[in-house]
């Protein structure tokens, strides 16, 4: 198993102290794309960001395993360090520094300390090609009069670089186009193997469309109350969240 989460409870660490996830239970094996799927404000990012260890939460109970080791009480320096990746809901832009500049920094950092410029450049053109993303990609300054697409894109460039052990995709296709959906499903699929697993957080099924999904999970109030296989998700646009709102509410 690459993660396994169990029991998981979580309040908020600011005066207002609120349960948000509430008994959580997730297990992803190597090479499985899962999607989590639910309610606005039943945890979904708190999920995400607790498995990053975000200060903003407190686990008061429960474990995540990742990879074998308890990750926590682990900080998210060594959970990246461990392989795991999280897209940002709002991508950062960056005046004044280039994409060349921020991707080779970000290779150096968390790849290989010691490969050149010249080496690192290569790397990047590499999965640029691969993106068909344009080379004057690179001198632009990071994420700087992108459009949602065009951020997306490069976080699927940076998801690409750092090849972790386990993406975790937090509503990266909310407000994209059609096009810029594809873009994310195909980065996706470039990006997934047997080793590696993918976790989306999503309203929508678009993005599943061009997907082999393994596990659909509904997260209603802290916790997921029912998994199921790509057909969930069909039955959720249908349907929405109203019988499992109901069933929760007893
Ligand atoms: N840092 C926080 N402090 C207090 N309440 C929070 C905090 N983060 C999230 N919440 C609340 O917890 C619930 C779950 O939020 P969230 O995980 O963002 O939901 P989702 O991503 O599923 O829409 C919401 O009611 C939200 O208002
Ligand atoms: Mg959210």
């Amino acid at each position: 198993m690459l993660l396994n989460i169990n029991n998981l409870y979580t309040k908020s660490t600011d005066e207002e102290q609120k349960a948000i996830l509430k008994g959580l239970n997730l297990a992803i094996n190597p090479g499985e794309i899962h999607v989590i799927m639910g309610p606005n404000g039943s945890g979904k990012s708190t999920l995400a960001n607790t498995i990053f260890h975000s200060p903003k939460y407190e686990i008061t109970s429960g474990n995540i395993y990742f990879d074998g080791n308890d990750i926590t009480n682990s900080n998210p320096t060594d959970i990246a360090k461990l392989g795991i990746f999280m897209s940002f809901q709002n991508p950062v832009t960056i005046p004044g520094i280039t994409n060349a500049n921020f991707l080779t920094s970000l290779i150096k950092t968390n790849i290989n300390k010691d490969i050149s410029i010249f080496d690192a450049q290569k790397m990047i053109k590499e999965q640029m090609n691969k993106l068909a993303i344009d080379s004057s990609f690179l001198s632009r300054e990071f994420n700087v009069g992108f459009s949602g697409g065009e951020k997306k894109k490069n976080e699927i460039l940076q998801l690409m670089l750092l090849n972790p052990k386990l993406a975790i995709l937090d509503e990266t296709d909310s407000g994209l186009d059609v096009d810029a959906i594809k873009t994310v499903s195909n980065g996706i699929n470039l990006f997934h193997n047997e080793q590696n697993s993918v976790l989306i957080i999503t309203h929508s099924n678009k993005i599943l469309e061009d997907l082999k999904v393994d596990k659909v999970h509904i997260l209603v109030d802290g916790k997921i109350i029912k998994s199921g296989d790509a057909a969930l998700a069909l039955e959720i646009e249908k349907e929405g969240y109203q019988k499992y709102n109901h069933e929760n509410n007893d």
